[in-house]
């Protein structure tokens, strides 16, 4: 795979490499993507083969006009509008019952589709050079750590896509906030850089919590985005506690600073969640690769401005802890 300085005869490039069927990385504020054309559903076969994705989870279309809503979904709530009239582009992906021109491959043959605009440059300007809806998922291998850069798509995906387009590092550095408005009610699928608090702002209560019937979404799965090395989930300041006894390699993934006494690898998280969230995967992904028997990862607060991290942090630790994996 490429890694391509995003200039106008790149991004060019990559619009013909879509149109033709082909795959393409891009950076947006979140993480990067992997895009197909979305209407193609050959295209998206070779998506979900490219992810190692199994074929029944939906992925999310990008847009780069809310005037692509009309085509995408058969009926457009209020509240849908003024969400992505306050939030597009930016990381609020909208979940709408879908028209019948989505191809089933996006929608995982559910009777709903994910919307997003994004906000990074880049993306703005493959969509206008590709000139349709992106289906696009972060563009890691299923299960895996999203990537916040461009050699982070290529240490993933290698050569199952021509090109990724480098934007930098993500600015967000989180998937995008999910709401699923297509049952009437406004349910978080998935925390994000848009919290609670700026949902309750526009619409004047908080979303509801998804119930047993919510729709498949592999965000929801309580294992994702998950390092290969057993990582585990300890409270706060609970690492040396954390730590059986002999020779282990051990990371840590903390708030706090590194005690002089550690020996092992240590990263520490900024204090505002904003930029907790902005590095938080870089630090699992070099901890991944650290050659450690085993991550130990401090808790974070639990307040609305920490629940993405949060919810990723729970995730990421999640295997460990259900099948007793790892020291
Ligand atoms: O920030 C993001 O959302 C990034 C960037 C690339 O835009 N994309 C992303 O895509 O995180 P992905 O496929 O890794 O995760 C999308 C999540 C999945 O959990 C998927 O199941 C859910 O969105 N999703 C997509 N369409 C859905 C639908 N119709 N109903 C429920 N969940 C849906
Ligand atoms: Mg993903």
């Amino acid at each position: 795979m490429a890694i391509l300085a995003p200039t106008r005869d790149n991004i060019e490039r990559a619009a013909t490499v879509l149109e033709r069927g082909g795959l393409v990385a891009f950076p947006t504020e979140t993480v990067y993507g992997l895009a197909a054309d979305a209407f193609d559903s050959d295209a998206l076969t070779r998506l979900f083969a490219a992810k190692g994705r199994p074929q029944n989870h939906p992925v999310i279309v990008h847009v780069d006009a809310t005037s692509w809503l009309e085509r995408l979904v058969s009926e457009i709530p209020a509240e849908a509008r003024a969400l992505a009239a306050l939030f597009w582009p930016g990381p609020l992906t909208l979940v709408l019952e879908r028209s019948t021109q989505v191809p089933d491959a996006v929608t995982g043959g559910q009777e709903t589709v994910g919307v997003r605009m994004p906000r990074h440059p880049v993306a703005s300007q493959l969509l206008r050079a590709f000139g349709g809806p992106l289906a696009a998922p972060s563009a890691n291998r299923f299960g895996r750590v999203s990537p916040t850069t461009a050699s982070h798509v290529l240490e993933e995906l290698g050569e199952r896509a021509a090109m990724v387009l480098d934007g930098g590092p993500s600015e967000v550095g989180l998937e995008s906030t999910i709401l699923d408005l297509s049952g009437g009610e406004v349910v978080l699928l998935r925390p994000g850089a848009v919290t609670e608090d700026d949902i309750h702002k526009v619409l004047g209560r908080r979303p509801a919590r998804p119930g047993v019937s919510s729709p498949r979404s592999p965000g929801r799965l309580a294992s994702h985005y998950a390092p290969r090395t057993p990582t585990r989930l300890v409270p706060r300041g609970g690492h040396a506690r954390a730590v059986p006894s002999g020779d282990l390699r051990l990371g840590v993934l903390s708030l706090g600073s590194e005690p002089i006494s550690f020996r092992g690898l240590w990263k520490q998280l900024p204090a505002r969640p904003e930029a907790a969230g902005k590095c938080l995967y870089a630090a699992l992904r070099d901890l991944d690769n650290g050659g450690l028997d085993l991550i130990v990862v401090e808790e974070v607060p639990l307040t609305p401005s920490w629940a993405a991290v949060h919810d990723r942090i729970a995730k990421a630790t999640a295997a460990s802890r259900q099948q007793g994996e790892g020291p």
